[in-house]
């Protein structure tokens, strides 16, 4: 997915730079973040939806999910690609808005908004706030009255429902199953009665539901399930309530290809099979088709990520073999990120694939599990990866598929400092986000 070659003497090229040259100058531990994938992929989301979509006579919103990576100038790249902007906190709020995106153009996630965080999404008319709760209704409701937000000037809501269709990858990141924080359930009737106690609320406009079911998913038939156990919904309202809201969202979750057993969604397919289940479902429930609205993260950003790191120490550790007779021995190849700028493998179980980059190597393979520097057993980039045998320190490691819920998770472990997110455009590098200092963390230390 990223535009990735070779020099001639064999040296990763990403977005036209050669990466040898992204670590002299940047150093290592670096996120590189290749403009044009992410701005081909947000440009393929909006194309597919709004030509599958289209076709059924709706229209759709695209918005970018922060979560999975943020910063101003990607909230740009985003809104630049005909995208709106997903947050889920005050702090990814802040970001969009500093980016200049319009608050009309950006949406509020969040189980457990604060009052602050409300506020200033009313305060930043945003296009909506995703209600997660019951609970929620009263609140937002009583915000939107002090800011002055009345029935001529409502404050556009949805509601986050679960639909009870599980799908995704790890537990962790599947969303939409009953026993989870998320949402109101769509059994029981909790739903309905929270659509209908919105709409008793004359400064609150209700949009719609909202629809998430879980991330990395890479069966499309899920998105398709959701979608009609939603418009069911959408009818239920409409002949309990009177009110035929006007949008859906759908959610995010589209999965990537990170190795080769993964089966990456097919944007356009799933596009056209959605619009196709939108109108087949319409038709049957007597309803118009609504206005629709997806937030993808992982898919936009993923692909266009490249994490660098150098290698340092390199220990060849007895292992055992097949056999009790026979040893076998693993290479330990310690690079100087880990878990601190990529949490996935500890958290989730995640593979990567990884490659040596900075030179072809030898021919020979060697039996590597490419570790951090963390003080952690689990600390693990790459499990099990073939390396060429003439590993060494100094070596470049890249590791592809990094570009969501890398940075955006990363941490401070061990007072190791976050890498920089260097992008990349025509060979030209830029300094999206820079490294943290020790002076950084040390200005939050008071002694
Ligand atoms: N919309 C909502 C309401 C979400 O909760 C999420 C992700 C998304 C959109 C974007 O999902 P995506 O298209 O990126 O899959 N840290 C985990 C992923 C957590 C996702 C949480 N919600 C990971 O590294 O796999």
């Amino acid at each position: 997915p990223v535009g990735t070659s070779l020099t001639d003497d064999g040296a990763l090229v990403l977005g036209g730079a050669d990466v040898r040259e992204i670590a002299q100058v940047h150093g290592t531990p670096c996120f590189v973040l290749d403009e044009l994938t992410f701005r081909r992929r947000a440009r393929m989301f909006v194309g597919a939806f709004e030509q599958a979509f289209g076709a059924i006579g709706s229209g759709v919103d695209v918005y970018y999910a922060g979560k999975s990576f943020l910063s101003v100038a990607v909230a740009r790249w985003a809104r630049e690609e005909g995208l709106r902007v997903d947050t889920c906190t005050g702090g990814e709020l802040a970001v969009a808005l500093r980016a200049d995106v319009p608050g009309a153009e950006i949406g509020l996630h969040g189980n457990n908004k604060s009052d602050d965080e409300i506020a200033r999404a009313i305060e930043a008319r945003v296009g909506r706030i995703v209600l997660d709760s019951p609970a929620e209704i009263e609140r937002v409701a009583r915000l939107a009255a002090i800011a002055g937000r009345d029935e001529t000037d409502p404050v556009p809501v949805m509601v986050r429902v679960t639909t009870g269709i599980h799908a995704g990858g790890h537990e962790f990141i599947s969303t939409a199953h009953e026993d989870q924080k998320f949402g109101v359930p769509l059994a029981g009737g909790a739903a309905l009665a929270t659509l209908e106690a919105v709409l008793a609320h004359p400064a609150l406009e209700l949009l719609g539901a909202h629809s998430h079911i879980g991330s990395q998913i890479q069966d499309a038939a899920a998105f398709e399930a959701a979608a009609r156990a939603m418009l069911g919904l959408r009818a239920d309202l409409a002949r309990s309530s009177g009110v035929l809201v006007p949008e859906l969202d759908l959610g995010g979750g589209y999965g990537i290809a990170y190795t080769p057993e993964d089966v990456p969604i097919d944007v356009d397919g799933v596009a056209r099979a959605l619009a196709a289940t939108v109108r087949d479902a319409c038709a049957e429930l007597g309803t118009s088709v609504p206005r629709i609205s997806i937030e993808p993260g992982r898919s936009i950003v993923g692909p266009a990520g490249v994490t660098l790191y150098s290698v340092g120490v390199v220990k060849a550790v007895t292992v055992g073999g097949a056999s009790d007779d026979e040893t076998a021995v693993r290479t330990y190849v310690s690079v100087d990120g880990g878990m601190s700028d990529n949490i996935r493998p500890a958290l989730y179980g995640a593979r990567y694939l990884g490659r040596l980059a900075n030179r072809p190597g030898d021919d020979a393979s060697l039996r590597a599990r490419v570790v951090g520097k963390h003080c952690e057993s689990g600390d693990i980039v790459l499990p099990d990866v073939e390396l060429p045998t003439d590993v060494t320190p100094g070596d470049l490691i890249a590791v592809p598929a990094t570009g969501a819920y890398g940075r955006s998770m990363a941490s401070n472990y061990n007072h190791v400092l976050r890498p920089p997110v260097i992008g990349v455009k025509d060979g030209e590098l830029r300094v999206l986000v820079r490294r943290e200092t020790e002076d950084d963390l040390l200005a939050l230390d008071l002694g």
